[in-house]
């Protein structure tokens, strides 16, 4: 059975007092959890989230990562510097990634191997935008973005995990439909399927994100291909991620 993953992406938000507290309550109330917890702060404040939080069962991961292993390229940080602070995660190929910052599928795919060389669990962002769904292209757009594991064996895939966020539900406060997200799921577990097999297809965990909030996450939840969610305004609250976390574990002792 796959365990839900809740994860929260706190973006460009929350300077370190504001961080530190929402981490303090959430270790504090996770000591343990039967679903993973993963919260995602900006990099100046990594260590610090890592220090309030280790000893609990709230993980800590980047938002990004740039594929060299060390070297000059001001600005960026690499897979080694976020183990070293403690992380064990990181997200790749987040929409604002792409959007903002000209990240390409090839450039992806060398950030994907970089973070499992590392060591880290890899959280592949996938999602198409309004335009694309619109005009019927949303399973050419995430077949393409699937490329991002060109490099990954079916091994290697046990570190990965997807992450469906269209990119018309983030920060919208308009979500996909349970049947939306769960037929994006769906065709994303079935092109895993085709790449790696079926064993690798029903193990690795497909997120949602856009808009999850507390009172959306549980029905999202329950869906058979929705492993969990990917939160970002709503984890920048401990009550509203603390609701989200809660909607996880009943989904998953519904799962049971
Ligand atoms: P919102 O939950 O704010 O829509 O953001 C989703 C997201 O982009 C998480 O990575």
């Amino acid at each position: 059975m796959r365990q839900i993953l809740v994860a929260g992406n706190w973006k460009m938000n929350l300077l370190g007092a504001a961080g530190s507290s929402l981490a303090t309550a959430l270790a504090a109330k996770y000591p343990i959890s039967a679903v993973e917890i993963l919260v995602c702060p900006p990099a100046p404040y990594l260590v610090s989230v890592h220090a309030r939080t280790s000893g609990s069962a709230v993980r800590v991961g980047g938002q990004n990562l740039y594929f060299a292993p060390q070297g000059a390229f001001t600005g960026e940080v690499c897979g080694d510097m976020l183990k070293d602070v403690g992380c064990s995660s990181v997200l790749i190929g987040h929409s604002e990634r792409r959007q903002f910052f000209g990240e390409t599928d090839d450039l992806l795919a060398k950030k994907v191997v970089a973070g499992l060389q590392h060591g880290l669990q890899v959280v592949l962002c996938v999602g198409e935008l309004l335009s694309e769904r619109q005009s019927d292209q949303t399973e050419a757009v995430l077949k393409r973005q699937l490329s991002g594991l060109a490099q990954v064996s079916a091994e290697q895939m046990a570190n990965v995990v997807i992450a469906y966020e269209p990119v018309w539900a983030i920060g919208t406060g308009v979500t996909a439909s349970t049947e939306q997200a769960q037929q994006a799921h769906a065709f994303l577990r079935s092109e895993l399927k085709t790449l790696y097999g079926e064993q690798v297809s029903a193990a690795t965990r497909i997120l949602y994100g856009g808009s999850v909030k507390a009172d959306n996450a549980l029905e999202l939840l329950s869906q058979s291909d929705v492993d969990g969610a990917l939160v970002g305004g709503a984890s920048l609250k401990a009550d509203s991620f603390i609701s989200i976390i809660e909607a996880g574990i009943q989904a998953m002792s519904l799962r049971a």
